[in-house]
């Protein structure tokens, strides 16, 4: 369907994120579903949320919510833009639902069957190393 890595990458952000922005007496959930199209991927948390003048701009490169909690944490600010990006390569789709003070769920969307453009150059690049190895 696509490449492990960036997937593991993507996944592994959003849960990232969900338990730095919810309390230790939080909940994070993951959700995993699919039809005869597509994989939808659900991270839930019960964290501090984002407020809705800010729930676009974190998917920007480098953005962070100006708070004292989410500051704390010192990241850089890409992991949402990385996780976005993979989702685009795949012709995905990532929405948030968040509610201050309450948490935040991220939905991905994935169509089955699609692979990134990344992966097709590895897969070229693999396949043509097989062959070099038969010449020998
Ligand atoms: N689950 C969440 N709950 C509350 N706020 C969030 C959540 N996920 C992201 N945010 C907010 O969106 C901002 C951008 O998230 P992003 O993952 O891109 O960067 P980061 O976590 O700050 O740093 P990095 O992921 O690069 O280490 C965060 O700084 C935080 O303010
Ligand atoms: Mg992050």
């Amino acid at each position: 369907m696509g490449d492990e890595e960036q997937f593991y990458r993507l996944i592994s952000n959003l849960i990232i994120n969900a338990i730095q922005y919810t309390p230790a007496e939080g909940q994070v959930t993951v959700v995993l579903d699919h039809s005869d199209h597509q994989a939808l991927i659900q991270i839930q948390d019960t964290g501090i949320g984002i407020a809705p003048s800010e729930q676009t701009q974190i998917f920007d490169r480098f953005y962070r919510v100006n708070s004292d909690r989410s500051r704390h944490t010192g990241g850089s600010g890409l992991g949402l833009a990385i996780a976005k990006a993979i989702v685009q390569a795949h012709q995905g789709g990532l929405q948030v639902h968040s509610e201050l003070g309450k948490g935040s769920t991220f939905t991905i969307r994935l169509p089955l069957g699609v692979t990134s453009p990344l992966y097709k150059e590895r897969q070229k690049a693999e396949s043509r190393r097989q062959k070099g190895r038969k010449t020998f």
